[in-house]
């Protein structure tokens, strides 16, 4: 990749300003657990694994804040940071997994000296942030063995290495693929209200040398009925442990479509995305963004003032509707209930 989502330079993290992209590349530096809490809740970073990798950053800055006297009051501390950091947006799972990681580390490390639990919850969170990157590419093996030689692929939303650690779930299928030399091309719906497939999607696969092409959200249907699209790939949220898919809002409309037009319909995410705790997905909570995010365009008024609006962020797919998951242990397949039961 040639820019970093993600980078830890010891104390500090820095991120790429996700939402000033495309137009800027900037970067935000955090020195303090609650800049990290404010910088998932405000999407500088977003994307269910980033936000769980960046959380584990989160951890291991404020361990380094805390002027503790003894564990039980660092363990107190570091609780509190954790609820701060979970806080922050309610849908991915992945957030929620990395922050018990990070809390593990110091169960396990009772006893030992501060700095030392410290030191191990640094190097956790460096773990999580490679492991991202070793799982996304292990993934991408398996989603680009479905890439054949002239497809148009759809996708939806930016599930792309400015979504993970650096190498992407979706998006890491065409990277892949393309490492394999395939020649495809992609069609990024722009995704709104946020516009990550305009922003996020189409630059990161411009900057990669991935054939792109950017449509509205509202094109889909058409291009599907004309039988544009060979495959569908999208990322998740979290996937509840019948196989239901929550994702970015606007990703059942393309399950049901490409159902209707025979379409396969893959979802690409790691083992960190499934939540074996959720039993459908209708028990998985969906955040609701800000009124002001539908009301403008990119910052530009589009709404009257004091309209009624809703802004849910993500939806759910039914697992009826979703040909495969392709995890880091292969391509699970239905009855989905069954297959991530047998995970280990
Ligand atoms: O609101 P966002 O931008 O965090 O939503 C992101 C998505 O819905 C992605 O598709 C999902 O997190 C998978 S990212 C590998």
């Amino acid at each position: 990749m040639n820019f970093k989502t993600i980078e830890w330079k010891k104390d500090r993290l820095i991120l790429i300003d996700q939402r000033k992209l495309p137009t800027e590349e900037t970067y935000v530096e955090c020195t303090d657990y609650k800049q990290v809490a404010d910088a998932i809740r405000d999407m500088v970073v977003r994307g269910a694994p980033a936000i769980g990798v960046t959380a584990a950053f989160g951890v291991a800055i404020a361990a380094q804040g805390i002027a503790g006297k003894n564990y039980n009051d660092f363990m107190r501390k570091i609780e509190s940071a954790c609820q701060t950091l979970l806080e922050t947006r309610p849908t991915a799972v992945n957030l929620a997994w990395a922050l018990e990681r990070m809390k593990k580390v110091c169960l396990r490390s009772e006893g030992a000296a501060l700095p030392e639990i410290i030191k191990k919850l640094e190097e956790e969170a460096i773990l999580i942030y490679n492991e991202d990157i070793e799982t996304n590419k292990k993934m991408g093996r398996y989603g680009a063995d479905l890439v054949e030689n002239g497809m148009t692929i759809l996708t939806h939303c930016n599930a792309g290495a400015l979504a993970t650690a650096g190498y992407g779930t979706a998006l890491g299928v065409f990277y892949a693929a393309q490492e394999q030399g395939k020649k495809f091309e992609v069609f990024a719906p722009e995704t709104r209200p946020f516009l990550q497939g305009a922003r996020l999607t189409a630059w990161e696969l411009v900057k990669n040398k991935i054939s792109v092409t950017l449509i509205t959200d509202n094109m889909i249907g058409s291009f599907m009925r004309q039988k544009k699209f060979n495959l569908v790939v999208v990322g998740a949220d979290r996937i509840a442990a019948n196989g239901d898919v929550a994702n970015k809002i606007g990703t059942y409309t393309s399950a049901f479509l490409a159902k209707g037009h025979g379409v396969p319909f893959y979802v690409a995410a790691p083992l960190s995305t499934i939540d074996k705790k959720t039993p459908t997905g209708n028990e998985i909570p969906i955040e609701e963004r800000s009124p002001a995010e539908v009301a403008n365009f990119h910052r530009q008024l589009v709404a009257p003032e004091g309209v009624k609006i809703r802004n849910p962020a993500f939806d759910v797919t039914p697992h009826e509707l979703v040909s495969g998951i392709i995890t880091e242990k292969g391509i699970l397949r239905e009855p989905y209930a069954k297959s991530i039961q047998n995970l280990a």
